[in-house]
């Protein structure tokens, strides 16, 4: 089998079959959960792919050799979940290649494949993060993908790390010259995201669902 024959890359956004990795987290999963266990344990991302799908989200898995290594979720700002806004631009979610796998270029032919499927945008944009204590997508590696920062914002959790600043960056990889560059809301990061419960910014993360707050971010 040569190297291309063995990487697919699948759009399970409506694909029955492959709802237990939409509604999950592909890689958080030391065994397998059953679907509905699932749905259960994920109420806010099932309300969001319930209300964005028909918006046109996209989630794609990227399998090599059968195995699924990579994924990548993006959408025009009314899909995706992050606070950003811009014309004909595309936001991602999330892109992630399994440690195992990475190094390999699939995460450029994730971009790839998303700047191809999205001819009509003039460019991407999603958020990075900086001097963050957990691994997720940092500044570096989104720049490696073609991103570069167009603005930040220093931020702290209410109830975790209490004290311990890290940033938020504005990536932005624009397809040609002349494009107007996207905008957010910064206030909104304050709340938090609600699409993925693994993301370090989900609003319920660190105990804020059970004290009740409203914004678990504040600016350092
Ligand atoms: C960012 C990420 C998607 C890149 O995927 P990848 O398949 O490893 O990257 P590629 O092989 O396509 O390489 C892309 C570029 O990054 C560089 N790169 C990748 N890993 C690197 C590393 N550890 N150190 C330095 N450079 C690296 C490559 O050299 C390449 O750069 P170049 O074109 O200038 O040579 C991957 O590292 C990842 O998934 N990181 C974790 C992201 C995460 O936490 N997501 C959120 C989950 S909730």
């Amino acid at each position: 089998m040569n190297r291309s024959s063995s990487i697919e890359i699948i759009d399970i956004t409506n694909k029955p079959e492959y709802e237990h990795l939409l509604v999950g987290c592909i890689f958080h999963r030391k065994k397998e959960i059953q679907l509905q266990e699932l749905i259960n344990g994920n109420p806010e991302r099932v309300r969001y792919l319930e209300s964005v799908i028909p918006k046109g989200l996209h989630t794609k898995i990227l399998f090599w050799k059968g195995d699924y290594v990579g994924m990548i979720e993006y959408g025009s700002p009314e899909a995706a979940g992050l606070p950003i806004s811009g014309e004909n631009i595309i936001i991602m979610n999330c892109i992630w290649i399994h440690r195992k796998a990475q190094g390999q270029s699939f995460g450029k032919m994730l971009i790839d494949d998303m700047i191809r499927s999205e001819e009509q945008a003039c460019g991407f944009a999603t958020l990075a993060l900086e001097d963050y204590w957990m691994i997720w997508i940092q500044k570096w590696m989104i720049e490696h993908l073609g991103f570069r920062s167009i603005d930040s914002i220093k931020l702290k959790h209410k109830t975790y790390k209490k004290g311990q600043c890290f940033k938020v960056h504005l990536m932005w990889r624009s397809i040609s010259d002349n494009v107007t560059p996207p905008t957010w809301d910064k206030r909104q990061l304050l709340y938090g995201i609600n699409y993925c419960h693994h993301h370090p910014l989900y609003w319920g993360k660190y105990g804020c669902a059970k004290s009740g707050l409203t914004e678990i971010h504040e600016k350092c």
